[in-house]
């Protein structure tokens, strides 16, 4: 025999790709890569000189030198793309291969994708993978879902190249079906509140306090050292202080406040609807980033609704200290958010996910990970049918020592007229959640009157209707 047989497959070599296929190559597996782009391959050859790795422009001859049964990772991006890469490959395989969508897929198109290929004898996975390139490098975060039998077939190739968090690696089954791609769905919308908290809170500090980029970047640093610890907060220093060549000014500076998105924000907030269940500062988050898109809108506005910023109305060192805490305690209410989400959608979807395992994978190698994942982690080994993670007594009392420092950033915020929805969101999520009692009942009433849509009682059991205009 001419040829190695490759351990693994890859399809789509863009950056992503090359480095995940870099990465296993690095931990002893041979692998083989299929791009159409010739530049993509030839890149791959000349990233992976003296390695075991070998890059195909044709599906053919790249199926027939992987070892049987083929596992096949697709890397490309989400929708049609995928489709396309399935439809050209199957002709290619045998029962018992199987495919692996590494790629932020949509978790219905995951789990359609599962029945077509499981009727064609081949297996699925469907895995999130965090971390951007030098996670996907160095070790990401991955999030694979699907029968366990399929996941032990990859097990030790993932369990290799993942990040590890004092020893373990991070990547786990988070459950059956599509439970991989919802998984990092909702991750990344976590992702989205992170980043739009992070963004209040440096607008606070930059027009609220009239700090510079530079001051900015320090205080992120301080934090970063302590509770805030986090990749997030981390790479935001970096950004605050780098310099932009050509003008010598601060980067961020200039860079066109509209944010784009490509849409796993977007469908946590539409699931999240479906399923009933509130994620508001997720789903704020995404919404600011399509105010942010309005910028031809916002630039009229402005002159008309004259933008009446005035500075923050704290005292700049004990505004700092307040916005450390209210980042913290408002970064501590997404994650409840969206786990809250996993539980329902596990329940709904039957996916069998154990947040306790999703918090231990989300520790190290992805873009949310954060100190705070080890205390979450502690609350569901403590727990593992915790309600919300608001409600863990190590959490609560956090929340509980913080809440206020968040409520006077959100005053403060709304008296200085600086944008602060989810920072805004997540107090008021606190505040609904630990009410025993809520305005519901009037909206109830109103139902009732206009829709004799019924309402129920607290003092008697049943179902009512009243006439009330008569009353
Ligand atoms: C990750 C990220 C990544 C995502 C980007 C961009 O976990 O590595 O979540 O998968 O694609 O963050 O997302 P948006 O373009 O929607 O901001």
């Amino acid at each position: 025999m001419a040829e190695i047989q490759y351990d693994f497959g890859m399809v789509g070599l863009g950056t992503m790709g090359r480095a995940l296929l870099l990465n296993m190559a690095d931990h002893g597996f041979a692998v083989a890569g299929l791009d159409t782009d010739l530049g993509k391959v030839d890149a791959l050859h000349s990233e992976g000189a003296g390695k075991p790795v070998k890059g195909f422009l044709d599906a053919d001859e790249f199926v027939a030198s992987i070892r049987k049964p083929c596992a096949i990772m697709m890397l490309v991006p989400a929708g049609g793309p995928v489709d396309s890469v399935i439809h050209s490959l199957t002709p290619h395989l045998e029962e018992g291969d199987f495919l692996i969508d590494g790629g932020n897929s949509y978790f219905k198109d995951t789990d359609r994708r599962a029945k077509e290929l499981t009727a064609l004898g081949l297996g699925f996975i469907g895995m999130g993978v965090s971390g951007g390139e030098s996670g996907a490098r160095h070790g990401p975060s991955m999030m694979p879902g699907g029968t366990v039998e399929n996941y032990e077939r990859i097990r030790p190739i993932v369990e290799a190249i993942a990040a590890k968090y004092e020893g373990e690696p991070c990547v786990a089954l988070v459950g059956s079906g599509s439970a991989g791609h919802y998984v990092k769905t909702v991750h990344n919308g976590i992702e989205y509140a992170v980043m739009q908290l992070i963004s209040e809170v440096y607008d606070i500090m930059r027009r609220g306090l009239d700090m510079t980029n530079a001051e900015i970047a320090d205080v992120f640093d301080q934090w970063n050292a302590a509770e805030l610890q986090g990749f997030l907060v981390q790479i935001t220093t970096t950004v605050l202080r780098f310099q932009d060549e050509r003008t010598g000014k601060d980067l961020v500076d200039l860079i066109s406040d509209k944010a784009k998105q490509k849409g796993t924000g977007k469908w946590t907030s539409q699931d999240a609807m479906d399923l009933g269940t509130p994620i508001p500062t997720i789903d704020v988050a995404v919404a600011a980033r399509e105010m942010s898109g309005l910028k031809d809108e916002r630039v009229e506005a402005s002159k008309i609704l004259h933008n009446t910023t005035t500075s923050y109305p704290y005292q700049k060192a004990a505004a700092v200290a307040d916005l450390r805490a209210a980042l913290h305690t408002a970064l501590l209410i997404s994650y409840a958010q969206g786990l809250a989400l996993l539980k329902e959608a596990s329940k709904e979807y039957g996916y069998g996910t154990n947040l306790e395992t999703v918090a231990k994978i989300w520790r190290a190698g992805c873009i949310i990970r954060s100190r705070s994942l080890e205390t979450i982690r502690a609350a569901y080994t403590a727990n593992p049918d915790l309600a919300n993670l608001l409600v863990d007594p190590t959490i609560a009392a956090d929340i509980l020592h913080n809440e206020d420092a968040l409520r006077r950033v959100v005053i403060g915020a709304i008296q200085a007229s600086i944008p602060a929805p989810s920072l805004s969101a997540s107090i008021a999520y606190l505040d609904g959640y630990r009410s025993e009692r809520l305005p519901a009942n009037l909206i109830q009433g109103q139902r009732d009157l206009f829709g004799a849509h019924t309402y129920e009682r607290l003092d008697i059991e049943g179902s009512f209707h009243t006439h009330w205009e008569k009353l």
